[in-house]
């Protein structure tokens, strides 16, 4: 069995998808959809992220539920590794969250500070074909780092929030999921 098992590891490194040798710009001009990963947790492995309606133009993101919470969106565009959706962007800020110190993640017209990404190419970790993965660069004028998660929410969703570079903190109640956000073509 433990031989089994390393032969497969080996397997697996010698198969690994091959990665071109071109970076990637930071804006993706085509609409994509968000695809969340964390394989460790099948209530969001692999779903996609969705837009619901908010105040003022606004939306708020979804990852799951049941029903599904908030409307599937095909049509996201990258523009200056700014997360876009028609008049949109994907912002950080509101509903701090004092236990771990998480902000929300949602979309607005308004000049909060954007999240920011970066499309790398990256191969998928379950069946190793080439995704382009969008790495969270940062929260706009603030020290770069710190990553995204998705919290329990309504009907058995997740919702986005930031996870600030340099923090420790975990909420034992609403635990917040770091994720890999992958960009999906359509
Ligand atoms: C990305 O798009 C913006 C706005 O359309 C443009 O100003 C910028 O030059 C583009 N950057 C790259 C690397 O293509
Ligand atoms: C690999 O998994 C990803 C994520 O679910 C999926 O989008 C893609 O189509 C899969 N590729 C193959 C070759 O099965
Ligand atoms: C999955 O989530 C856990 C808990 O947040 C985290 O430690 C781990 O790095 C995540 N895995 C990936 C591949 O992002």
């Amino acid at each position: 069995m433990r031989l089994f098992l390393s032969l497969t590891a080996l397997i697996a490194v010698a198969t690994a998808c091959t990665i071109p040798s071109t970076s990637l710009p930071n804006n993706i001009t085509s609409h994509f959809r968000v695809q969340v990963q964390n394989a460790s947790y099948p209530q969001i492995h692999n779903k996609y992220m969705n837009l619901m309606v908010s105040g003022g133009g606004d939306r708020h993101l979804y990852v799951g539920g049941s029903p599904q919470v908030g409307d599937t969106t095909t049509n996201l565009l990258l523009i200056k590794g700014s997360l876009n959706w028609v008049s949109i962007n994907a912002v950080i800020g509101g509903e701090e969250s004092n236990v771990d110190d998480t902000v929300k993640m949602f979309m607005t017209e308004r000049g909060d500070p954007r999240a920011l990404f970066q499309p790398t190419y990256a191969c998928n970790p379950d069946n190793d074909s080439l995704q382009v993965e969008l790495r969270f660069v940062g929260k706009q004028n603030a020290p770069a780092g710190g990553w995204i998660c998705v919290r329990p929410s309504f009907d058995n969703s997740h919702e986005f929030r930031y996870y600030p570079p340099g923090n420790t903190k975990s909420d034992p109640n609403r635990f917040c999921i770091k994720v890999t956000l992958v960009a999906v073509p359509t």
